[in-house]
């Protein structure tokens, strides 16, 4: 298999990985519950994980890495602390159903900011009229899913910085590929088995100073027990229950190896390759190819005739795995015009080769008839 689903989940991790979780399995307990040795070998894992993030995501104090089930989780913590039913949202046209799902829950009031695929300068502009009226909050991929458009997160923040509108990243594709700093942030969520090459399972929701997030989980957190209302320090206010430390054992070894390879080289090597494979399908007869500046290692495509899903179905007979569809964003496919016919979505990583994106082009061809 031709493992091309990297934006869903890295399949493929560095062996650290896996072998953390099984040591974690076999010699770490209930963390922060007992003081014996494999209870407090788990409360150091989790410590140690905490930093790692601290220092990849400058995030100002490491009681604010807060660990989640995955960033729906951390991204729905994030929108009910700040939104209240009813409230006023500024999103991005980009987000994901992460974002719009929870929003729309709350029924809020949404100013969607779309500007077009892949420029920065029309988003901008939408973005900062969007933020006009003010709002409670306003919510920004950090990376399309769908397209892979890195969108202007900094200038994006300072202008809610300037209007004192508080925002969430959500930084699902970014986080391991793009540099993020949270410092300034009120939120930001991700998931901890997409580019920290974490297991599923695992999210981190990095929170804000003087941010005061609601829990939507109450239960025992090993700390105030006698109390019945949740702590109201960090993180025992949002991590109720025992955590998924093999997971957070995984997810440790994949930032540490994220940091060892360094943000920079995984993003310049997975931009080669989206490069590589979006010169190739865009010289293939009948394919719509979208591409642009500051496109990280997403690709996005369509056939003029032939439905995504039928496509994909012959790519995957073929052994290439990749997505099609609406890729659970809707709003995103609508500003992009896609919202009728989806699109495939081929999203590459560190373990991909150059061979494989061959492999890949030689297999879309053939699937559209170019060759017999
Ligand atoms: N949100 C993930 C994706 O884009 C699962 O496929």
């Amino acid at each position: 298999m031709i493992y091309l689903d990297s934006a869903a989940t890295s399949f493929r991790k560095p062996r650290s990985v896996a072998r953390a979780v099984a040591r974690a399995m076999e010699t770490l307990s209930s963390p922060g519950r007992g003081g014996y040795e494999s209870a407090m070998l788990a409360s150091d894992t989790l410590l140690e994980c905490r930093l790692a993030l601290q220092r990849l995501f400058h995030v100002p104090e490491a009681e604010g890495v807060v660990f989640t089930l995955n960033a729906t989780h951390a991204l729905n913590i994030a929108i009910r602390s700040l939104v209240p039913p009813g409230g006023r949202a500024v999103i991005s046209g980009w987000e994901h159903n992460a974002v719009t799902r929870p929003l729309h829950a709350l029924r809020a009031e949404l100013r969607v900011a779309r500007g077009r695929l892949f420029d920065d300068a029309a988003f901008l502009e939408d973005w900062e009229r969007a933020l006009g009226e003010g709002a409670d909050a306003a919510v920004c991929t950090q990376v399309s899913n769908v397209f892979g458009w890195a969108l202007p997160l900094r200038e994006a923040a300072e202008r809610c910085r300037e209007r004192g509108v508080p925002l969430i990243v959500d930084a699902s594709q970014g986080a391991g590929v793009l540099p993020l700093d949270a410092e300034g942030l009120a939120y930001a969520a991700m998931p901890g088995h997409k580019g920290l090459l974490g297991p599923q399972g695992t999210g981190v929701l990095l929170c804000g100073e003087g941010q005061t997030p609601e829990p939507i989980l109450q239960g025992g957190t090993g700390s105030l027990s006698r109390q019945q209302d949740m702590p109201d320090f960090l993180p025992d206010r949002l991590e109720a229950g025992t955590h998924n430390v093999p997971g957070i054992a995984g997810l440790l070894a994949g930032v540490r190896f994220v940091e060892e390879i360094g943000v920079d080289a995984i993003r310049e090597h997975e931009r080669a390759l989206c490069r590589q494979a979006g010169e190739g399908l865009a010289a293939i007869p009948g394919l719509e190819v979208f591409r642009g500046p500051g496109q990280t290692g997403v690709l996005s495509f369509r056939h003029r005739e032939i439905p995504a899903e039928t496509l994909g179905e012959t790519l995957s007979r073929r052994g290439i795995a990749l997505r099609t569809g609406l890729h659970c964003a809707p709003l995103a496919h609508e500003s992009a015009g896609t919202l009728e016919t989806g699109t495939l979505r081929a999203s590459f990583s560190l373990f991909n080769r150059e061979e494989e994106v061959e492999a890949f082009l030689a297999a879309v061809e053939e699937a559209c008839g170019g060759k017999s």
